[in-house]
């Protein structure tokens, strides 16, 4: 048994596991971070996606002892991130996903957020080509990706104040709910 030291999601923490815990199992069987999800555990579906100093990082295939001292961010951390920056609600993406509709079972969501949340913060305005690199590494077994690419496209649009299509069909979508509302 160690005890590690770590930074997680701005706060410092101490925990003692064994030594060849990887990351995620630390997460997820010490500190009850479970937002980080256990898939493949060999490097294959992007699940386990955390960022490590900004950058994704798969925890299944990192040795916890490996990134003690580093900043590491799970999606926990997203929304008092964004608050505590001055932001109000949830996460500007964590809102994009769910008001396109980009999740099915939501498995791979924590993954796929936190990569797209590494890509805005080196490249604001990524094209989709740069959108599906950035996600390459995160598989959906249920959306077919669209929403889930449109999901960052809206979250860009609306930190720029323009508007793309899936912002377009989002109105078209809420209008369409409004009508269904109506007596
Ligand atoms: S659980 Fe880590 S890549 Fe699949
Ligand atoms: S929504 Fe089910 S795996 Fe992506």
């Amino acid at each position: 048994m160690t005890v590690f030291s770590f930074h997680i999601n701005g706060d410092r923490v101490e925990v003692a596991a064994p030594d060849h815990w990887t990351l995620l199992e630390v997460l997820r069987y010490r500190l009850g971070l479970t937002g980080t999800k256990q898939g493949c555990d060999k490097g294959d579906c992007g699940a386990c996606t955390v960022l490590v100093d900004g950058r994704p990082w798969l925890a299944c295939l990192t040795l916890a002892k490996s990134v003690e001292g580093r900043e590491i961010t799970t999606i926990e951390g997203l929304m008092p991130a964004h608050r505590k920056s001055g932001g109000a609600g949830a996460d500007p993406l964590q809102d994009a996903f769910d008001r396109c509709g980009a999740l099915q079972c939501g498995f791979c969501q924590p993954g796929m957020i936190l990569s797209a949340r590494a890509l805005l913060a080196r490249n604001p305005r990524p094209t989709r080509v740069e959108i599906r690199h950035a996600l390459s590494g995160n598989l959906c077994r249920c959306t077919g990706y669209t929403q889930i690419f449109e999901a960052v496209e809206s979250a860009v649009a609306q930190a720029c104040g323009t508007t793309t299509a899936a912002r377009a069909w989002e109105a078209q979508r809420e209008r369409a709910c409004e009508r269904e509302d109506t007596p």
